[in-house]
C-alpha cells in the first residue's frame, strides 16, 4: 500500500463487522485516520485498537448521535474529508409479510441514517473540501439499489434511495461549490455476517443447497465467487481519494458481474 489516504481524516458507519469493517483496516494501511462509528461497542472498540483509531457510539438513525460525532470530530480533527455512509440493515420476507414498523425499520436506518450523516456533517466536509481537494462522500448501496430481488422490498427499495440521494447531492454540492463530491458504491454479494444470515435462511427456504450453498451462489457470478470486504474497500479507497477528483454522480458496481448479465 502506497499511503493514497495519507493524512485524510476519515468517518466510517457500522464498521464494527463485514464491509465497514473492510473498509476501516484498508483505508488505515493507506495513511487514513479513522473515526469509527457503530452501535456495536464491543465490536468497533475492538477493531479500532487493532488498527490504531477511534470508535464512537453512533446510531446513523438518530439526529442527537450525529451531533455528539460531529463535534468529536471538529474537536478532535478540526476537519473531515471521508465521509463512508456503510451501516445498513436487511429484511428478508415478502412483502405481504412486512409490517409498516418493519418498512420504517429499514428506512431509518438505510435512508435517514444517509441523510442525517450528509446533513449534520457538511459543514466539516465543505470546510475541508475548500481548503485542499475535494471532500469525498461514499455511501454504500447494492445491486438490490438497481435491479429488483424478491422479498425484499423495503431493503431494495432504500437502496434505490440511496442511489439516487448520492447523485442529487452529488449535483446539490457541485451547484453550491461545496467541494464536495458525492457516489454510490452497489456490492453484489459479499461474504460478511449480514450474508451469511441471509444464506441461512435460503438453505432453509431451499433456494441454495445446504451441502454447499457458497458455491452455489458464486456459481451464479460470472466472476465465478462470493466477494470480499476488501473488494469493496479498494473501491472505496478510489473514490476517497484524489484519484477520483473529477468522480462525481457516479454508482460504482463491484459484483463480479452480476448486474452486466
Ligand atoms: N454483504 C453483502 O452481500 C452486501 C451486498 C450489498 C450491499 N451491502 C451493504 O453493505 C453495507 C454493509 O453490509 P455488511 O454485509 O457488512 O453488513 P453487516 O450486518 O455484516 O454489518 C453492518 C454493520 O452496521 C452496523 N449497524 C447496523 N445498524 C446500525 C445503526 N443503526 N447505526 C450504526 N451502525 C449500525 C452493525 O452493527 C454492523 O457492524 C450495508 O449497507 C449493506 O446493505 C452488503
Amino acid at each position: 500500500m502506497t499511503g493514497r489516504l495519507h493524512d485524510k481524516v476519515v468517518c466510517i458507519t457500522g464498521a464494527a463487522q463485514g464491509i465497514g469493517a473492510g473498509i476501516a483496516e484498508t483505508m488505515a494501511k493507506e495513511g487514513a485516520r479513522i473515526i469509527i462509528g457503530d452501535v456495536n461497542d464491543d465490536g468497533a472498540k475492538s477493531l479500532a485498537a487493532q488498527i490504531g483509531t477511534t470508535a464512537l457510539h453512533l446510531d446513523v438513525s438518530s439526529q442527537e448521535d450525529w451531533q455528539a460525532l460531529a463535534a468529536h470530530i471538529s474537536e478532535r480533527f478540526g476537519k473531515l474529508d471521508i465521509l463512508v455512509n456503510n451501516a445498513g440493515l436487511e429484511l428478508v420476507k415478502p412483502m405481504r409479510d412486512h409490517s409498516l414498523e418493519d418498512w420504517r425499520g429499514v428506512m431509518a436506518v438505510n435512508v435517514d441514517g444517509i441523510f442525517l450523516g450528509c446533513k449534520t456533517l457538511e459543514a466539516l466536509l465543505s470546510k475541508s473540501g475548500k481548503s485542499g481537494s475535494s471532500a469525498s462522500v461514499i455511501n454504500i448501496s447494492s445491486i438490490a439499489g438497481i435491479v429488483g430481488y424478491p422479498d425484499q422490498l423495503a431493503y431494495n427499495t432504500s437502496k434505490g434511495a440511496v442511489r439516487h440521494m448520492s447523485k442529487s447531492l452529488a449535483i446539490e454540492w457541485a451547484a453550491h461549490g461545496d467541494a464536495i463530491r458525492c457516489n454510490s458504491i452497489h456490492p453484489g454479494c459479499i461474504r460478511t455476517p449480514m450474508l451469511e444470515m441471509a444464506v441461512e435462511g435460503w438453505v432453509e427456504n431451499g433456494s441454495v443447497p445446504a451441502d454447499d450453498p457458497w458455491g452455489a451462489i458464486a456459481s451464479l457470478c460470472p466472476l465465478n465467487r462470493v466477494g470480499t470486504p476488501e473488494d469493496i474497500a479498494l473501491g472505496a479507497v478510489y473514490l476517497g481519494s484524489d484519484e477520483s477528483r473529477f468522480v462525481t454522480g457516479i454508482e460504482l458496481v463491484i459484483d463480479g458481474g452480476w448486474v452486466a448479465r
